[in-house]
């Protein structure tokens, strides 16, 4: 079976060779994988031709057109080396007779320590006292934080990751306030309660998202919800970037209402993010503002970088495509989800 990488970098070569080496009696090593740097498109995708397992990565936009071409060309299985789908037209997999399987859980604490590590760095201003101390300033204005411990905490998806990061929050002494449609008994056992997402918006002092991307919770942070958030509270976002309004944050720490902003994901984050642009000029002028924020903090969708995300990440991709070629449960995502 031959196995097709796109948007693939040398951690993920290193990644999934490693995993073959490990696997090897797992059958691993069975699978021919070819990586390509670029991104897969309705232009790449030809690239693909006669090849049975495509594995894109999550800002490889698997539309309806790049998925009738990968079939024709012989694709059978779409190996997503991601948790989220949000970047694959499922329902035309779905009608081309592409099955679409996924990594549902790799590493929870990945993401959530990351969340965890922006919320440290916004509030004690680690971005800024690193840069000072580094040109010899040693002063300590506008570097003033607070004590997480009293505080509320409002995790929106309690989810694999979700849980990991209000167990993490709850360890610091903070109340957890959960939103969910579905609940989980482990945030009672933190101490924890689910409350509408209205009420932990009011109440939150730090709002962290942690639900997939779908219509429904497209900008579920918006002008409205920012507007019913405690003034100068901290939104954090390591899920995926349409679930926040750029333009009305950008309102929003502009008056003040936001107090800070940590953004691991942005919702036009596609054709910048995983490359390297300083060379370049800056384009996308909302997030040229937001970067001038000192009270922002953005990191380039690395919440997942882990050594043990990565190694967990290539052996389910690979697994899942042995799984899926045996007829086994395989981790498929269903084209309604
Ligand atoms: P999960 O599927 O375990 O949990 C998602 C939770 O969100 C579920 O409990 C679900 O009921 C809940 N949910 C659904 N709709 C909701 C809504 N409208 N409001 C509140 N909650 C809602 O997913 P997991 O593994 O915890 O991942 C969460 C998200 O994190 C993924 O969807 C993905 O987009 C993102 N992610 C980001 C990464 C990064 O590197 N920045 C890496 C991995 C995942």
């Amino acid at each position: 079976m031959r196995m097709m990488l796109f948007s693939s970098r040398p951690y993920d070569v290193e990644s999934f060779r490693s995993a073959q080496a490990e696997g090897a009696q797992a059958g691993f090593g069975a699978i021919e994988l070819a990586f390509n740097e670029f991104r897969l498109d309705e232009r790449t995708a030809k690239l693909a031709e006669g090849v049975q397992v495509v594995c894109p990565f999550v800002n490889d936009g698997v539309n309806a057109a790049v998925i009738e071409r990968l079939a024709a060309g012989g694709t059978r299985l779409l190996a997503l080396r991601s948790a989220g789908y949000n970047h694959v037209d499922v329902a035309a997999a779905a009608r081309a007779g592409i099955v679409v399987v996924r990594v549902p859980a790799y590493s929870p604490y990945a993401v959530a320590e990351h969340a965890v590590g922006m919320i440290l760095t916004l509030n004690r201003r680690l971005h800024r006292a690193n840069n000072r101390t580094r040109e010899g300033d040693f002063s300590l204005n506008g570097l003033l934080g607070f004590d997480l411990h009293g505080k509320t905490v409002g995790v929106v998806g309690t989810g694999t990751i979700g849980r990991v990061f209000a167990r993490i929050m709850a360890s610091f002494g903070t109340t957890v306030l959960a939103y969910d449609p579905f609940e989980h008994p482990e945030i009672a056992a933190l101490g924890g309660r689910y409350v509408s997402l209205d009420t932990l918006l009011a109440s939150a002092d730090i709002v962290s998202l942690h639900c997939p991307l779908m219509p429904s919770t497209r900008h579920l942070i918006r002008e409205s919800s920012l507007a019913s958030m405690k003034p100068g509270a901290m939104l954090i976002n390591t899920s995926r970037g349409g679930l926040v309004d750029s333009l009305a944050v950008i309102d929003a720490l502009k008056s003040g209402q936001l107090g800070h902003l940590g953004l691991d994901v942005y919702e036009e984050e596609g054709p910048l993010y995983f490359e390297d642009h300083s060379d370049e000029l800056l384009l996308d002028d909302v997030l040229a503002r937001l970067l001038t924020f000192p009270n922002v903090l953005i990191t380039a969708h690395q919440a997942f970088f882990t050594r043990e995300a990565l190694a967990q990440i290539a052996a389910t991709t690979l697994s899942n495509a042995l799984a899926w070629q045996r007829g086994a449960p395989c981790n498929v995502v269903e084209p309604d989800a």
